[in-house]
């Protein structure tokens, strides 16, 4: 692993399901790729089923690779254990149908990434060490709560992405506190992580000029990161057993 990652690399058995949304490009897929080359049943909620078919591939062709190079710990099996859940995160109908989807597997759910508090219930029934992970992200520091306007109302044109986007980090952030005392005392923990300045495809929303001057500059002094090294802190909090039991942590 040389000095790209800091998680540990711990065989998880197939009968551990971990969820991530998001999981067909950027740091979702390197959590997502990371989980099931430790042996892990993942299923990649996404949007896209092309998208989420190439990824697999893509997958499946870097664990060959990882294998050839003598990665310690991966999983024995010649395969991962990937499946694909069709959801749009931006449509409450999709989020209804694709938990609905879920419960009809019968699986249990051990982690979730990012967020689908519909299936509570199926973790709460998943024994123990659940685990809830909320990628969020610093930039809720520039965000305000606003609650005369929690969830935007105007058209498409004038949406304020960066704004908009700031304060949806910050209500992720007081979203996993909440839950966290709520579920105090159960089998999930509740946990979110920054990140850092990450090279994924999440700058292809970035059209304002400001932010393509910053994130040139942070290219310049090697502020950014590549996809796996932002992703270590997300697998970390996925696999490894030492956060067991730890909830409420940003
Ligand atoms: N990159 C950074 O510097 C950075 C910094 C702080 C926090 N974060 C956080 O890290 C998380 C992952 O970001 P990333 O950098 O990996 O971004 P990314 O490369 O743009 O990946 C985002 C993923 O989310 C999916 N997605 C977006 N909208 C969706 C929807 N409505 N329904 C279902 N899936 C949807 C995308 O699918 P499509 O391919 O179909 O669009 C893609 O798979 C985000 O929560 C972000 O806020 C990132």
């Amino acid at each position: 692993m040389g000095s790209r990652a800091s998680f540990p690399i711990v065989p998880l058995s197939e009968d551990r399901v971990i969820m991530v949304t998001g999981a067909n490009c950027g740091l979702g897929y390197q959590i997502a790729k990371w989980a099931a080359m430790m042996g892990a049943t993942v299923i990649l909620a996404c949007r896209s089923v092309d998208k989420a078919r190439a990824a697999m591939e893509k997958m499946h062709e870097e664990f060959k690779e990882e294998k050839t190079k003598g990665t310690s710990n991966m999983t024995e099996k010649s395969t991962l254990c990937l499946e694909f859940l069709k959801v749009d995160l931006g449509s409450f109908k999709s989020v209804a149908q694709f938990c609905e989807d879920f419960k009809k597997t019968g699986r249990p759910l051990h982690v979730l990434v990012c967020n689908a508090a519909k299936l509570l219930s199926v973790m709460k029934q998943s024994g123990l060490d659940c685990r809830i992970i909320f990628n969020s992200s610093k930039a809720e520091r520039f965000a305000s709560f606003d609650i005369e306007n929690i969830s935007f109302t105007g058209t498409k044109r004038n949406y304020p992405v960066h704004s908009c986007y700031n304060q949806s980090k910050l209500y992720q952030i007081m979203q996993m506190f909440a839950m966290s005392r709520r579920l105090t005392g159960t089998n999930i923990t509740v946990n979110s992580l920054h990140p850092g300045i990450v090279e994924t495809e999440i700058w292809r929303y970035s059209h304002s000029w400001m932010k393509r001057c910053w994130i040139f500059i942070a290219r310049c002094f090697c502020l950014t990161r590549t996809p796996i090294y932002g992703a270590t802190f997300a697998i970390d909090l996925v696999v490894n057993p030492k956060h067991a039991g730890v909830s409420g942590l940003y």
